[in-house]
């Protein structure tokens, strides 16, 4: 199967973001920060550093300001210039991706994350390529898409899938796979299905959010009907080229954060801000006192 190297990565990023509104509502959730890093901006660093040399976002309407955050910004850069603020020019340029590293489409409507996959598919045209969803942040080192690409290199390569285990209560919002071998902390997959009702998992080892896919993936989601929730699901089009093609998944090393979600981005936050090289002293402080005052108990007000 094919191993050859994976260059590009679809940021699918239209979404509408309702759940995190009224702050979503003229800005894209991707871009509410963790700290002072856009959602956006934190996977875009973990697919730099997996090796990814294009970016690739499917956008749609309201999400300009993602565009215009991978760009220069000419004015802030002259007046950052002009007072001598080279920390924070150098900070700007080491984020910006080289000139033609950036490419963006629109999902016209929508129809589900296949749908918003195969979009990008001109961009991506024949050769594998990585999947990354903003809403899922790892906490892992090295990077997780690092780690489902070493997987890939050292097996059979074809289709890798970053997965974890989650409580049963949760299965229902995510896709599960069915483990078949393991070696080490990887296993082939032999079954799959989106959104399954807890009682019928097969599983509690979710899809969490990172892909490595074979570029035949395209030919499946063009001829693909709607699955659950109504939407073009890319688990049904992988489920299709599972008899075809490897797929394994990755059970990486680090911490996920469904940023999708309001505790999950608080929470991220959270651990963020308390391991930051910087701030990190001043908030552990900061912290500890709100817990000081609340007599030692996580609880408030009249509760
Ligand atoms: C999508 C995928 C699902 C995956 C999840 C991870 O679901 O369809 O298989 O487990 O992302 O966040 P969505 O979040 O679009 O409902």
């Amino acid at each position: 199967m094919s191993k050859r190297p994976i260059r590009k990565a679809i940021f699918p990023v239209a979404g509408l973001g309702t759940r995190f509104l009224p702050a979503s509502k003229a800005i894209p959730k991707e871009m509410l920060p963790i700290l002072d890093r856009p959602l956006i901006q934190t996977v875009v660093d973990e697919a730099r550093e997996a090796g990814i040399e294009h970016f690739v976002f499917v956008t749609g309407r309201n999400k300009s300001v993602i565009e215009d955050h991978f760009d220069r910004q000419y004015e802030l850069e002259s007046i950052l210039r002009k007072r001598g603020q080279s920390a924070s020019l150098e900070l700007l340029e080491k984020d910006l991706p080289a000139p033609g590293q950036t490419s963006f489409t629109r999902q016209q409507e929508p129809l589900g994350l296949g749908h918003a996959i195969w979009c990008a598919r001109h961009l991506v045209a024949n050769e594998p390529f990585a999947v990354l969803l903003p809403d899922m942040i790892m906490m892992a080192k090295p990077g997780c898409l690092k780690q489902l690409i070493d997987v890939y290199h050292e097996s059979e390569g074809g289709n890798v899938l970053a997965v974890e285990e989650v409580a049963w209560d949760r299965v229902d919002r995510y896709g599960v796979v069915v483990p078949d071998v393991w070696q080490d902390n990887h296993f082939s997959i032999s079954g799959m299905v989106e959104k399954p009702k807890r009682d019928v998992a097969p599983s509690n080892l979710i899809i969490s959010g990172r892909y490595i896919l074979q570029p035949e993936v395209f030919t499946e989601l063009s001829q693909q009907s709607s699955g659950a929730g109504g939407e073009i699901q890319i688990t049904d089009a992988m489920i299709h080229l599972m008899g075809k093609q490897p797929f394994r998944g990755v059970k990486y090393v680090g911490t996920t954060y469904d940023c999708g979600d309001k505790i999950g981005l608080l929470s991220a936050s959270v651990v963020h801000a308390l391991q930051h090289e910087t701030f990190g002293l001043e908030f552990r402080n900061a912290l500890s006192n709100i817990v000081k005052k609340a007599g030692g108990k996580l609880t408030w007000g009249g509760e």
